[in-house]
């Protein structure tokens, strides 16, 4: 067995949860907040997963990460959130049935959901417990936006539970094209991040 490695080497989350998991750090049950397709589960499927997404064809239930209800609150082993963090019509086309619809379209939008969901996720998480939320720094409309760095604020702002950043992990993902005729200014970032935290 290879050594699993905080970044690189994987050519999607399915393939990076797996390693996650050799860690020991992904104990059932596991709440998945934005299940999706369910593609982070393709190669490690927990004992207990429960599948949650707001859209109602993905998911068994439809719960909004920012107000998960009080019976799943400091319950799971590990809590995962992968909210959509690109803002809605600036991806690549044929992206969609992948990211869902319900996207967010303002920046102001996609940092609510970020952090609300991630707070979500941690008062899902039991005490000895992981949350995991997949981010990306990017730029928005030309500022720099460091969702991990925002999504570890939001967690370590909870007054109720505290957690200690555990690891991050890198994946390469395709970077979009620079659009025809406009002069490249910022690097693509093309690294996301699933930002790994106990609870303590
Ligand atoms: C990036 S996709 C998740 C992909 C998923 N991890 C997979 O493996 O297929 C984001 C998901 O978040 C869901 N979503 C958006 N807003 C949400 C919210 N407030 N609460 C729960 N789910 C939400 C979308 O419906 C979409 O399925």
């Amino acid at each position: 067995m290879t050594d699993v490695l905080a970044a690189g080497g994987w050519r999607n989350n399915a393939e990076m949860i797996a390693d996650i998991a050799r860690l020991g750090w992904i104990d059932s049950p596991v709440l998945d907040l934005t299940y999706g397709l369910g593609k982070f589960w393709d190669k490690h499927r927990p004992a207990e997963l429960v599948a949650n997404d707001l859209d109602p064809k993905r998911g068994d239930f439809t719960e909004d990460a920012r107000q998960p209800p009080h019976q799943w609150w400091d319950r799971f082993q590990a809590v995962v959130y992968d909210p959509p963090y690109r803002l809605a019509g600036r991806r690549d086309q044929g992206f969609d049935d992948r990211y869902g619809l319900l996207e967010p379209t303002t920046r102001a939008e996609m940092l609510e959901l970020i952090v609300r969901g991630s707070q979500g996720a941690a008062r899902c998480t039991a005490v000895g417990g992981r949350c995991f939320v997949k981010c990306q720094a990017m730029i928005n409309g030309g500022t720099y936006t460091d969702q991990p760095r925002i999504v570890q604020d939001a967690i370590e702002a909870l007054p109720d539970e505290k957690f200690v950043l555990e690891g991050r992990f890198y994946l390469i993902t395709r970077p979009r094209k620079q659009p025809a005729g406009r002069v490249q200014r910022t690097p693509r970032n093309n690294v996301s991040q699933l930002v790994a935290f106990r609870r303590v």
